[in-house]
């Protein structure tokens, strides 16, 4: 068996006339800066995920620091996060000169306990970044509830969990209006902004970096535009501090081909994710993902009890089988902020226990099947 964590090819293989088509497009019109496509793209996502602005950028990344930013996040002002990320959703805080301050995430579903969050207000906190881990979109009534009553920004790290609709938190105590107001969005569309990745491996992924800013609301939908673009609208009318972050035309017509195939691709993880469940469900020392409703399945996450998974990962790998482990340092112990904060000990626990197993749309029910018997055999 060779089965790796992700497989790009097969995808492209079955969209190459599409995708071969549309570049060659790019290429005769001679337009690679913010050319048709990139509009295009744009207007597509806006009317898929309802939402009335999309403004695309070259990374996730430098989409979460032109939404901070667009939001009116400014140097010294507190935002609270998960520590249980990927670095980029501190490093954007950090970068334009915010503090990331951290809160435990729920052992459940590895996003940010709301619970916690009114713990870490101060009288410096402006908003609230929680991120979708995973694709399981993290507790957004809770996160909107709090970001009202503390009058606080949200910001969505939807890098992973691009197609995931909001479907609830399950918990029949949450405000009815607010609950009636946000359940069955997209993530990315409920709070001030949302912020996405279109990194290759990604639901939606390009064929190189690129990102996209998703808002309701106008003027950060302005501030994002003028961000991207060194901070103007008009050629030479520079307004403010900004970046070169804009998507190539090339990426967005790409993007375009796959974006009619990402609700298919995202079922398909979830069945994935059944399979896996199904097979693996009560084997001691192993914990499954719920497959909560909206859950888009960026990852398949178990995680492995009692500090047997290097063992799992020494059998999976002897038989062929990739594995990754997202994330084996939680930012807070990062180097770069290690020293700066009390422990997390939910972030720490999960480092040492979880492991991410293939799962790509194209992958077979077969396959997955094959794969989580290496795995209840090893356990038996
Ligand atoms: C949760 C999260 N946030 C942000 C990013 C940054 O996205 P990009 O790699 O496109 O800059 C990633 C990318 O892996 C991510 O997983």
């Amino acid at each position: 068996m060779r089965i790796p964590i992700f497989d790009l090819k097969e995808q492209y293989r079955q969209l190459a006339t599409e995708i071969d088509r549309a570049i060659a497009n790019v290429l005769q019109t001679g337009q690679f800066i913010l050319g048709a496509d990139v509009q295009l793209l744009e207007q597509e996502i806006s009317e898929y995920l309802g939402v009335k602005y999309a403004i695309t950028t070259n990374s996730g990344t430098d989409a979460l620091m032109i939404g901070l930013r667009s939001v009116g996040i400014v140097p010294g002002d507190e935002v609270i996060t998960t520590p249980f990320s990927f670095f980029a959703t501190a490093e954007a805080i950090s970068n334009i000169g915010a503090v990331p301050v951290f809160v435990d995430v729920d052992p459940l579903t590895f996003n940010i306990d709301p619970r916690q969050i009114r713990a870490a207000i101060s009288s410096k906190t402006r908003a609230i970044l929680p991120v979708h881990l995973f694709g399981r979109p993290a507790n957004l009534t809770e996160i909107m509830m709090i970001a009202q009553e503390y009058n606080l920004k949200v910001i969505e790290d939807c890098a992973q969990s691009f197609g995931a609709k909001y479907l609830g938190c399950g918990n029949c105590s949450c405000e009815p209006t607010l609950r009636s107001q946000i359940q069955g969005k997209y993530t990315g569309t409920i709070g001030d902004c949302g912020a996405f990745s279109f990194f290759p491996t990604k639901n939606l992924g390009a064929y190189g970096d690129g990102g996209l800013v998703v808002t309701n609301d106008a003027q950060v939908a302005e501030t994002a535009r003028k961000l991207r673009v060194h901070g103007s609208i008009s050629k030479y009318q520079n307004e403010m501090l900004g970046y070169n972050s804009r998507l190539d035309t090339l990426q967005a017509a790409i993007l375009r081909v796959k974006l009619p195939h990402v609700a298919t691709w995202n079922l398909k993880r979830r069945e994935i994710a059944h399979t896996y469940n199904q097979i693996l469900q009560g084997i001691p020392d192993i914990i499954t993902p719920s497959i909560s409703d909206g859950h888009v399945f960026h990852q398949y996450t178990i995680r492995v009890l009692h500090g047997k998974r290097q063992a799992l990962i020494d059998r999976l790998h002897k038989e062929g089988i990739g594995t990754m482990i997202y994330y084996p340092v939680p930012l807070h112990l990062l180097p770069v902020y290690c020293g700066q904060y009390p422990p997390f000990p939910v972030a720490e626990q999960l480092a040492q226990e979880v492991l991410s197993l293939p799962i790509y749309p194209e992958l077979s029910v077969e396959t997955i099947r094959e794969i989580a018997y290496v795995i209840k055999n090893w356990a038996d």
